[in-house]
C-alpha cells in the first residue's frame, strides 16, 4: 500500500510513525512533513490547503490511500476532489466539514437534533446586531467566530467591555480574516473536557481511546488557549457510565442527524465534551484528529492502522480490529518561548536522539526542520514527547525524563500535563504576561475522578 499523509504537524508525525509499522505500507508520502516525518516517509513540498496541488501531487504518485490529517484540505474539499477521481481517501467531504467549518452551522446541527450543548444566546452578522445582544446574556459568556481562524476564533469574554472589544476586532477590523465574519454568543460551561474522538464509514463506526488535551499555555490551566499543550491517555478517563451517557446522548444522535441531513459523514469525527455538572455537553465537532490528542493514541494503538484506515475509506468499518495497549500514555508539547503569541524560529535543537532513547519513549516532530544537518525550530509547536506506560504515572515519568533531555533556546512545557486541574477564571485569550512562567519541579499527574 502506497500512502499519501497530508499535513507536517505532531499528529501527522504519530500517523506516518504507526503507518510505517504496518507490513501492508511500502511508501509513504507526507505533503508538507517536517524534520521528523522525513525519518519515516517522504516529505514533498506540498501546502496541506492547497487542493487542486495535492490533486496533482496524488495523480504523479497514485497512492492507494490517502489520509488528511489538517482541517483545511477538507473544509477546501480535497476528499470531494478525490471522490470524483474514485480514489480512496479518509476524511469528509466539504458539506459535512461544515461541522468544524462553521460554528453557527455545527450549533443549528446540535439544537436540531436536541443534542446536549451550550445554551445559544444568538448568532450575529453585523458588529450592531451582537453589541445589541450583549445586554441579555450571562457573564461570562463564549464568542466564537463563525469560520476557521487558526485556533483565535473562541473568546471567553469576563464583561462587556472584552466583550466589545472583541466583536471590533474581528467583526468590524477582521483581524481574523473571513472566519469573523459572523459571530455566534454562547453559554460558558464549566467542568472538565474530554476528547472523544471516532471514526465512521457512514454507517457504522469505531471509537478511539478516550483523552483529553490540556489547552492553556501555563501550568495550572494559566494563559491563553493554544492548540494543545499537551495530552493523555487512559481509561479511567471513561467509566462506563459516562462512556454509555456519551454514546446514547451525543455520539449516536449525531450520527443520525448526519444521515438524516443526507451527509454521508466518512472520516474522523472529533466531538469536544464538556463534563459538566448536568451532563456532558458538547463544545465543538472537529472533522480529523485532535492535535496533539493523536499523539497520545497512537501511542496505545496495537493494530494496524493502515489496514483500519483503508477500510475506512473503503465503506467498512469493523470496530473489532481495533486493539489497544492497556494502561495509559502522555504526550508533552514543547514550545518555541512566547507561543501562543509572537515567538522566534530557527533555534537549534539539541538531545533529540537522547531523548528518543528512552524506554517507550517516541519524539514526535511538529514545527521542525532542517538547516544543513541540523535540526531547528520552525513553529510555535516543537515537539510531542509521547510515552505509553502501564499506567499514566510511568507514561507521565516516562516523557517528563526525556523531554528533560531536550533543549532549544527559549523552550517551554508544562509541567502538569495529566494532572487534575480545573480551569481558573480569566479569559479564553489571555495575553501572556511573561515568555514562561517560574519554572516548577516536574511532578506527575493522577487521572482526575468522576
Ligand atoms: P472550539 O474552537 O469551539 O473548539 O473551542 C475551543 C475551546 O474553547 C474549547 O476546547 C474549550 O476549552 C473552550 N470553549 C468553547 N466553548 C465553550 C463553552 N461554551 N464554555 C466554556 N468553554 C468553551
Ligand atoms: N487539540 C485540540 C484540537 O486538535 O482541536
Amino acid at each position: 500500500m502506497k500512502v499519501l499523509l497530508i499535513g507536517g504537524g505532531g499528529r501527522e508525525h504519530a500517523l506516518a510513525w504507526k503507518l510505517k509499522q504496518s507490513s501492508r505500507v511500502t511508501k509513504i508520502w507526507c505533503a508538507p512533513g517536517n524534520a521528523g516525518i522525513s525519518a519515516e516517509a517522504e516529505c514533498v513540498n506540498v501546502d496541506s490547503g492547497d487542493v487542486a496541488a495535492l490533486v496533482a501531487l496524488a495523480e504523479k504518485i497514485r497512492p492507494d490511500l490517502t489520509v488528511t490529517g489538517p482541517e483545511l484540505p477538507l473544509v477546501n474539499g480535497i476528499a470531494d476532489a478525490f471522490a470524483v477521481r474514485n480514489w480512496a481517501i479518509v476524511g469528509p467531504t466539504r458539506q459535512a466539514a461544515k461541522l468544524e467549518g462553521s460554528k453557527i452551522f455545527s450549533k443549528e446541527f446540535l439544537q436540531r437534533h436536541n443534542i446536549p450543548t451550550a445554551e445559544m444566546y444568538g448568532a450575529f452578522e453585523s458588529a450592531d446586531k451582537a453589541n445589541a445582544a450583549l445586554e441579555k446574556v450571562k457573564w461570562p459568556v463564549v464568542m466564537k467566530a463563525d469560520g476557521l481562524c487558526a485556533g483565535k476564533g473562541v473568546f471567553l469574554a469576563p464583561d462587556k467591555e472584552a466583550a466589545k472589544s472583541f466583536i471590533t476586532s474581528v467583526m468590524e477590523k477582521q483581524e481574523l480574516g473571513a472566519g469573523g465574519g459572523r459571530i455566534l454568543l454562547e453559554e460558558t460551561l464549566e467542568g472538565e473536557e474530554l476528547s472523544c474522538i471516532i471514526f465512521t464509514d457512514g454507517e457504522r463506526y469505531a471509537a478511539l481511546v478516550p483523552t483529553r488535551d490540556h489547552k492553556r499555555v501555563f501550568d495550572g490551566n494559566e494563559g491563553p488557549n493554544t492548540g494543545g499543550m499537551g495530552a493523555y491517555s487512559s481509561d479511567e478517563l471513561l467509566p462506563s457510565g459516562l462512556r454509555e451517557k456519551i454514546v446514547v446522548q451525543i455520539v449516536a444522535p449525531t450520527l443520525q442527524g448526519l444521515a438524516a441531513n443526507g451527509i454521508c459523514y466518512q472520516g474522523f469525527l472529533y466531538i469536544g465534551v464538556m463534563l459538566t455538572a448536568t451532563g456532558p455537553k458538547v463544545l465543538e465537532f472537529n472533522c480529523r484528529l485532535g492535535d496533539p490528542e493523536t499523539q497520545a493514541i497512537v501511542a496505545r494503538m496495537d493494530f494496524d492502522l493502515a489496514e483500519v484506515l483503508a477500510d475506512v475509506a473503503a465503506g467498512r468499518v469493523d470496530a473489532s480490529k481495533l486493539k489497544w495497549k492497556s494502561g495509559a500514555s502522555a504526550c508533552v508539547v514543547m514550545t518555541s518561548g512566547g507561543y501562543p503569541g509572537k515567538f522566534e524560529t530557527g533555534k537549534e535543537i539539541t538531545g533529540l536522539r537522547e531523548a528518543d532513547a528512552g524506554r517507550g519513549v517516541k519524539v514526535l516532530h511538529a514545527g521542525t526542520k532542517f538547516d544543513g544537518d541540523k535540526i531547528v525550530t520552525s513553529g510555535g509547536r516543537v515537539l510531542g514527547v509521547t510515552a505509553a506506560g502501564t499506567n499514566l504515572d510511568e507514561a507521565l515519568g516516562r516523557v517528563y525524563e526525556a523531554a528533560q533531555k531536550i533543549h532549544f533556546a527559549g523552550v517551554h512545557f508544562r509541567k502538569d500535563i495529566g494532572a487534575h486541574v480545573s480551569v481558573s477564571g480569566g479569559t479564553i485569550n489571555d495575553v501572556p504576561t511573561s515568555q514562561n512562567p517560574p519554572s516548577k519541579k516536574p511532578r506527575v499527574g493522577h487521572p482526575p475522578h468522576f
